[in-house]
């Protein structure tokens, strides 16, 4: 069983994935760590060096490296469903769940966490605000083609136990 867990910045991917793994006794990945230990560089580093058209490619590649992994939990980066054809992979390797927030609450959490998100760290208050706003309208159709969507409002760990139990001996 891999559960992917997908959605914007901010939206808390990494947490749930600590929360999840921890309550069910999986194990978990924060994609772009992986990303960042397979290239010993940061992913400012490698936006900076190379573009978002290189790290894109890396992050493909560090996504194809999960497939031998058998169960774990997953925190993606906010663009990786968006990229060649990640979510449909996604969908065909685990399970996609979408944490949904509302762009104020990513706004107010990213506000404080800017420096190293190469997207963002150059925005301000407002400009990171209609930033959010522009990406999700780009993103939402590859966020909304996973299995099941969640927010912090109304999620709780025990829910989690319908998608992850059916699956967990896969
Ligand atoms: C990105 C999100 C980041 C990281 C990179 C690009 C994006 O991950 O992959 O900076 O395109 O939204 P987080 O969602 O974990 O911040």
């Amino acid at each position: 069983m891999k559960l992917f867990l997908i959605g914007m910045m901010g939206s808390g991917k990494t947490y749930w994935a600590q929360q999840l793994a921890a309550a069910y006794n999986i194990d978990w990945i924060d994609l772009d760590s992986e990303i960042e230990k397979e290239n010993m560089m940061t992913i400012k580093e490698i936006f900076e060096t190379e573009g978002e058209e290189n790290f894109r490619l890396k992050e493909q590649k560090a996504l194809h490296e999960l497939a031998h992994h058998k169960n774990i939990i997953i925190a993606t980066g906010g663009g990786t469903p968006c990229f060649y054809n990640n979510m449909q992979w996604m969908n065909e390797h685990g399970i996609t769940v979408f944490i949904n927030e509302p762009i104020s609450v990513l706004a107010e959490r990213l506000a404080k966490e800017k420096a190293h998100r190469p997207l963002i760290k150059n925005l301000n208050d407002d400009e990171l605000e209609n930033f959010l706003e522009r990406k999700l309208a780009e993103r939402i159709a590859f966020y909304n083609q996973a299995k099941f969507t969640i927010n912090s409002q109304s999620f709780s760990i025990d829910d989690a136990a319908g998608f992850l139990s059916n699956d967990i001996a896969d």
